[in-house]
């Protein structure tokens, strides 16, 4: 339990992180309420009506932003869809969260850079996103800290869990159904178990409610090492294999981007430096392969 005799609002809490997050503080007892699509965070008076219902139980102490526009190549098509959730709708919480004094967690993305680096992305590095989704990610960071100066950003890169669409979710079932598959060997990046994120970010809140100044700003956060999505694969059927995710033999083959076209070009390197969010809270961030392996076992 926290301290803190506030609640938590949790926006966007039947997607993947949402879904995790739910069912941390559910097991961990913390007071919560969860909104999703019922509550659009695009219109302003949805959300102020929203906070004044919860707000009128008990005060909200807390709102963490899980809410977003994900479909990366689908935005390419549908900018002002992807727009008015990742930068209007980040903005309208951050003001509603500053109107009651709560502090705000917003999650956001490795898409905020280009992927042309040559060691890991600090916080401060400059930002350039290359298609709809990752400009729209980094203009609704730029607004979550002008409309609310009591807010932490966590980026975090190749989201999975086990709610929604995802990478491990798509190898596991072409892994059951075809004898090979292709994946690409020149995007790197590190894989990052959704209930680890949701962890780090309850782990946050309760050292704040327990007195620990914790800068506000942006903390970068992805499980340790890094890798390109075809070792990820390999890794995914060898663990599979072993734990009975996957029935029978696949082949599991290197190709490069160019073999598998996308209307957004994808970030080459896409690792984030996470010295920052370690120090400031104390941490041992969990390999990506460990926690794949805690991951598979629990399907
Ligand atoms: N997934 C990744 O690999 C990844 C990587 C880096 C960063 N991130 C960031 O991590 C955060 C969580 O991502 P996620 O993968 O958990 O996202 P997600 O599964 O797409 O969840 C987003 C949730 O927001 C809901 N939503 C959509 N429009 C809404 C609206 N107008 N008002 C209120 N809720 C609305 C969605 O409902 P519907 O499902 O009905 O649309 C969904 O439940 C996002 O900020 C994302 O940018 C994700």
């Amino acid at each position: 339990m926290t301290n803190n005799a506030g609640l938590i609002w949790l926006i966007g809490s039947k997607g993947m992180l949402g879904t995790e997050l739910s069912l941390l503080l559910e097991k961990s007892g913390i007071p919560f309420a969860g909104t999703d699509r019922e509550v659009d965070i695009t219109v302003m008076s949805a959300l102020t009506a929203a906070c004044e219902k919860l707000a009128g139980k008990q005060p909200v102490k807390w709102i963490i932003n899980c809410a977003a526009y994900t479909a990366v190549d689908k935005a390419e098509d549908d900018a002002e869809t992807c727009r008015s959730l990742n930068e209007h709708g980040a903005a309208n919480i951050a003001s509603v969260a500053n109107n009651i004094e709560a502090r705000l967690i917003h999650i956001s993305t490795d898409y905020v850079f280009d992927g042309t680096a040559s060691r890991p992305y600090r916080e401060d590095d400059a930002t350039a996103p290359t298609g709809v989704y990752g400009l729209t990610k980094r203009d609704g960071e730029i607004a979550v800290l002008k409309n609310n100066t009591r807010s932490y950003i966590i980026r975090t890169a190749w989201l999975y869990g086990k709610h929604g669409n995802n990478f491990v979710h798509t190898m596991l079932r072409l892994m059951n159904e075809r004898s090979e598959i292709k994946v690409v060997n020149d995007q790197r990046g590190s894989p990052t178990w959704a209930f680890d994120l949701a962890f780090v970010i309850l782990t946050l809140i309760k050292k704040v409610d327990y007195g620990k100044n914790i800068p506000f700003g942006i903390y970068h956060f992805t499980n340790d090492g890094n890798i390109t999505w075809f070792d990820f694969a390999k890794e995914i059927f060898r663990q599979g294999r072993k734990l009975g995710g996957i029935a029978k033999d696949c082949a599991v083959n290197p190709c490069t981007s160019a073999e598998y076209p996308a209307k957004v070009k994808r970030p080459a390197y896409s690792v984030l430096d996470k010295r920052k969010i370690k120090s400031a809270l104390g941490i041992k961030i969990p390999a990506w392969k460990k926690s794949l392996k805690e991951f598979l076992k629990k399907k």
